[in-house]
């Protein structure tokens, strides 16, 4: 959809121009797997898709939410935007109002607010953080309350704690904010610094493959690894002080690791240590442009969470071991949460429509599903369109 035309979308929608138009993108990771809320490293990029927000203020005490996307039209008034709503989409808009008011901002005046994304849903690719950034960044100028791009960030991931009930780590949230055109984010999820590292590829691709297996992150699996993870730190913790498993090196790790009594969560941590290297591998390999390194990694990455994570199935697995088969392809990984959701892969410019035909069709025959095909253009973070 053009501008124009959610701009009069939300003429037809409200009876009045939008005052103001946002915009946040999704993300796809390209390496950096279930370590942000380890205290590892992730690499994401922000993607040309994302979540738009068109508002204006009604004069009054209730804040409207519509979205393009969904049917449902939800009108709270300015008290009743603390509290999560039975299961529905606005809860993630709302959770960022409720964090606003947290924070002691006061909201004064009511929204008539209009929501469209293009970020495929149930894809892995943060079009949950991307609506929650979106709206982070409208509140924030809107009340002007000067909020800099990473706490906007850390308020989307409070409303995704708070409101949806998954204790994602940062790295969804912060790739919205904090996107560059062209850059990938090395971000230490434990300090925040970070750092873009231009991805310049030349020849090649990132393709991202969704297998339209939907990824259910409130399905509780995701919470279960971030407390499988919490495990394996308080087990270690009778042999070696640490707060985050990430702190640990892989030689570390292999001297301590009988201290994790568990089997599930030793292989789970087993793979936060794996993958924090490899994402550190990967980033040097990229800057000396050692595609074929990196391509490495992200198959390394993406073994370890089929096999010590477990958080991938017959649908991300078919889909990343058919691409490793085409010629051309230099790595391929699932990318986010996992359980469903979508595969990333760095293919050469000639064998992006082998990729296409080869592994979509290998995968509806093994899956039944039909997959879909994306190539990546890497944009900027959130921004005020208008
Ligand atoms: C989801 C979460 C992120 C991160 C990834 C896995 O996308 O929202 O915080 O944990 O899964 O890397």
């Amino acid at each position: 959809m053009t501008l124009q035309e959610l701009k009069a979308a939300y003429v037809s929608a409200y009876g009045k121009e939008a005052e103001a138009v946002y915009f946040a993108p999704g993300r796809v990771n390209l390496i950096g797997e279930h370590t942000d809320y380890n205290g590892g490293s992730v690499f994401p990029c922000a993607l040309s898709f994302g979540t738009y927000l068109l508002l204006s203020k009604n004069g009054g005490k209730s804040v409207k939410f519509r979205s393009l996307n969904q049917p449902e039209v939800t009108e709270l008034g300015l008290d009743q935007l603390t509290t999560p709503l039975d299961k529905t989409w606005v809860n993630y808009p709302l959770g960022v109002f409720a964090q606003y008011i947290k924070r002691g901002v006061a909201i004064t005046e009511g929204y008539d607010i209009l929501i469209w994304g293009d970020v495929p849903n149930g894809a892995g690719l943060s079009s949950s953080a991307s609506l929650e950034v979106v709206t982070a960044f409208a509140l924030n100028d809107q009340l002007g309350t000067g909020f800099n791009r990473t706490v906007l960030a850390q308020i989307g991931q409070k409303a995704e704690h708070e409101f949806a009930f998954v204790n994602c780590g940062i790295m969804d949230q912060f790739a919205s904010a904090n996107g560059a055109k062209d850059s990938a984010i090395h971000l230490n999820c434990d300090t925040l610094e970070f750092e873009l590292v231009p991805v310049k590829l030349e020849g090649v691709k990132i393709l991202i493959s969704n297998t339209h297996s939907p990824h259910k992150l409130d399905s509780g699996a995701y919470n279960q690894r971030v407390a499988e993870c919490k495990l394996a730190v308080e087990q270690l913790n009778k042999v070696r002080p640490l707060k985050y498993l990430a702190e640990l090196t892989e030689a570390e790790f292999k001297s301590i690791e009988s201290a994790i009594t568990d089997p599930v969560a030793h292989k789970r941590a087993r793979h936060v240590v794996g993958e924090v290297q490899r994402t550190s591998d990967a980033v040097k390999a990229l800057k000396a442009g050692d595609l074929v390194k990196f391509g490495q990694l992200m198959n390394a990455s993406h073994a370890s969470l089929r096999d010590d994570y477990e958080v991938t199935g017959l649908q991300l697995d078919t889909m990343a071991e058919e691409a490793w088969k085409v010629e051309g392809v230099i790595g391929s990984r699932m990318t986010g949460g996992g359980f469903g959701g979508c595969t990333v892969s760095l293919v050469k410019d000639e064998a992006i429509d082998t990729f296409i035909a080869q592994v979509g069709k290998a995968y509806e025959a093994k899956t039944g599903l039909k997959p879909e095909f994306y190539i990546a253009e890497i944009g900027d973070g959130a921004c005020k369109l208008n």
